[in-house]
C-alpha cells in the first residue's frame, strides 16, 4: 500500500486515479459528514452548485431531507444549515439525507469521485479510516486535501499525516515503505510535532482564524478531536455518501 498527500485536489495527477481515494476536509466539511452518519442520517450528498443542490432535493420529502450551504465559513441564507458539526445532531438529521455544497470540500470530493473507493476523513473518525485501509490493503491511496480556493491547510495535512502516523504505529512498516510521494513524509512530521495539540494547530491555521472570526470556536474545538467517531461515509454512488459497515 503507498499512500500519496496532496494537498488541494488541483495537485492531483490528471491522467490516473487511485484504488482508493481519500478526500479530507477538517474544517468542516468530512468532520460534518462524519457527523451526521453517525448521527443517523440517510446519506450524505454533495453538490458544488448551490442551484443544483435546491433543485435536486426538491424532489425529496421534506421531512427526509436537509439543505445545508456554506460559503466562505458562514451558512448560506435560505438554507437550513450551514457546515457547522455541531447542529447534525440525531433529533436534527436522524433519518434524513444532507443536502450539502461547501466551498472547497464538496470541490475535492468531485475532483475523485470516479475512483474505485471514495471515503472521507477526518480527526474525529482517523480510526474507522485507518482500520480500513489495514483490513483492505488498496495498492494506491490518496489523501486529498479540500485546502483553501487551491491554497495549503494545515489542518487537512495534519490529518493525512494522523492517518500515516497510525498505519506505521499498528504495523511493522516504515515511513519509507508506505510513503507514495514526499508530501506524505511531511504530513508525518507535522502530525508528530502537533498530535498533542491539534487544537492549537487549528488555531493557526488560516481557515481555523476565519471560522474563529464567526465566533465557531467550539467547532474548531470539536473538530480537533481525534477518534470520537465510528464511521466510515463511502460513496456508494457518484456524489452520494453513506456508512459504509
Ligand atoms: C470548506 O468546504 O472549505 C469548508 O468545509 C468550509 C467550512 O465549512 O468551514
Amino acid at each position: 500500500m503507498k499512500l500519496f498527500v496532496y494537498h488541494t485536489p488541483e495537485l492531483t495527477p490528471t491522467d490516473c486515479l487511485p484504488e482508493c481515494a481519500i478526500v479530507v476536509d477538517v474544517l468542516r466539511a468530512t468532520t460534518t459528514m462524519a457527523k451526521v452518519l453517525a448521527s443517523g442520517g440517510e446519506a450524505v450528498q454533495v453538490f458544488s452548485d448551490l442551484d443544483l443542490l435546491t433543485q435536486t432535493s426538491e424532489s425529496w420529502p421534506v421531512e427526509k431531507r436537509l439543505r445545508a450551504g456554506e460559503r466562505g465559513g458562514a451558512k448560506v441564507p435560505g438554507f437550513d444549515l450551514g457546515n457547522s458539526p455541531l447542529d447534525c445532531i440525531p433529533d436534527k438529521v436522524q433519518g434524513k439525507r444532507l443536502f450539502i455544497s461547501t466551498t472547497n470540500g464538496t470541490r475535492a470530493l468531485q475532483r475523485v469521485e470516479n475512483a474505485k473507493v471514495l471515503i472521507t476523513a477526518a480527526l474525529v473518525n482517523r480510526n474507522a479510516v485507518v482500520k480500513y485501509l489495514l483490513q483492505n490493503q488498496p495498492e494506491i491511496v490518496w489523501i486529498v486535501g479540500s485546502g483553501w480556493e487551491g491554497t495549503f491547510s494545515l489542518e487537512d495535512t495534519v490529518c493525512a499525516g494522523a492517518i500515516a502516523h497510525s498505519i506505521l504505529q499498528q504495523t511493522n512498516l516504515s515511513a519509507n515503505e508506505i510513503a507514495g510521494n514526499d508530501e506524505l513524509i511531511s504530513a508525518i512530521a507535522l502530525y508528530g510535532q502537533w498530535q498533542n495539540d491539534l487544537l492549537g494547530l487549528l488555531h493557526h491555521a488560516s481557515h481555523g482564524k476565519r471560522l474563529l472570526g464567526l465566533n465557531s470556536h467550539e467547532d474548531l474545538k470539536y473538530c480537533a478531536q481525534t477518534d470520537i467517531l465510528d464511521i466510515l461515509p463511502m460513496q456508494q454512488e457518484p456524489g452520494i455518501l453513506q456508512s459504509h459497515t
